[in-house]
């Protein structure tokens, strides 16, 4: 093995030289939002971008063509003022973008926007509106047009009123729930003074534009979960029963649909423990017993690196 170790160091010598020569360019990422309040910069690229991708992904037929859609898109706002918006200019859009979401697997979300996203993994488990291809292809970016060329502002997009983009794109994405459908809401939400909130709440989209779209004919039972943050103790005043749940399960009999709550369901929970794995409630009492395993992964680990390591 000897003779082996100055061939190591060479390799790993390599490894460190060109890795030093491909380091990547100098460029800042920031997190969070920018200063820039306009509309997002390369929108049409990244629009095109993800709408291709999604359709390779999912494997999308009839295919959709992006660039007709990116066209209806932005006929909607621009060569306008930027609050100029209707719901109905956006219609042609929805129309070309909206396809049928699998029966059970719609998901809706109110104040727990993470968490939902996480759990529905990409549509792979459910399918929330940012996991379809209109709410995929514009969510997070910031538009609004412009009377002047380009169409659209560039630098400052205003406080409108009237913004109906999401709205009517939750309106389209409801209307085409089938089957159970499912909702994750947040029985600890608090405003941004700190005040609680209700899960339920009456001004969310959810309440306003996705319940009054649902089709009575094809959506029998709504599975209401709702979560609790990990540090707040009970007794919660938001909860199934109790608070805004009880004035929801009204709302949903009176239109003759079946709720069904659930409090922190266990394959939700298990989402909030993987960041927090010490918090009391995500230490479950079979955690300790596999204590074990761990050491013959790391044999197994040792093994695999030995007999590299003697390869080379
Ligand atoms: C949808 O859920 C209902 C109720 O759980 C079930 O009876 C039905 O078979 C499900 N349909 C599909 C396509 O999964
Ligand atoms: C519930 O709301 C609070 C504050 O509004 C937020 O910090 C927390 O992340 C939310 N919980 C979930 C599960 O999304
Ligand atoms: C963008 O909006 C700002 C603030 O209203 C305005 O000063 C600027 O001229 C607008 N730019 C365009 C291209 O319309």
């Amino acid at each position: 093995m000897g003779n082996r170790i100055p061939l190591l160091l060479f390799v790993l010598s390599i490894f460190c030289v060109t890795g030093k020569a491909n380091s990547l360019p100098r460029a800042s990422v920031r997190y969070g939002p920018t200063e820039n309040t306009g509309t997002t910069p390369h929108l049409q690229e990244i629009f095109l971008g993800r709408c291709w991708g999604f359709q390779q992904l999912w494997d999308v037929s009839p295919e959709v063509d992006c660039t007709d859609l990116w066209e209806k898109f932005f006929g909607a706002f621009s060569y306008r003022e930027p609050c100029d918006q209707t719901a109905s200019s956006y219609d042609p859009f929805f129309q070309a973008a909206t396809l049928e979401t699998p029966m059970n697997r719609t998901l809706f979300w109110s104040g727990t926007n993470a968490l939902a996203h996480l759990y529905s993994d990409e549509g792979r488990r459910y399918s929330t509106l940012e996991d379809t291809l209109p709410g995929h292809v514009l969510n997070g970016l910031r538009w609004c047009g412009s009377a002047r060329a380009p169409g659209y502002n560039g630098t400052v997009c205003p406080q409108c009123q009237n913004r109906p983009f999401w709205p009517e794109a939750s309106k389209f994405f409801a209307q085409r729930a089938r089957g159970d459908v499912f909702l994750v809401l947040n029985g600890t939400r608090r405003d941004a003074s700190g005040n609680p909130e209700d899960a339920f709440k009456a001004t969310s989209i959810f309440a306003r534009s996705e319940l009054p779209s649902l089709n009575k004919a094809a959506v029998s039972t709504i599975h209401v979960w709702v979560m609790h943050d990990l540090g707040v103790n009970q007794p919660y005043s938001e909860s199934c029963g109790k608070g805004s749940l009880r004035q929801l399960d009204q709302i949903l009999s009176h239109d003759g649909f079946r709720m069904i709550c659930q409090d922190d369901p266990p394959f939700l929970r298990h989402q909030q423990c993987v960041d927090a794995p010490n918090s009391p409630v995500c230490v479950w009492s079979s955690a300790t017993s596999k204590a074990p395993k761990q050491t013959i992964y790391n044999n197994v680990l040792f093994l695999i690196l030995l007999s590299i390591v003697l390869y080379l």
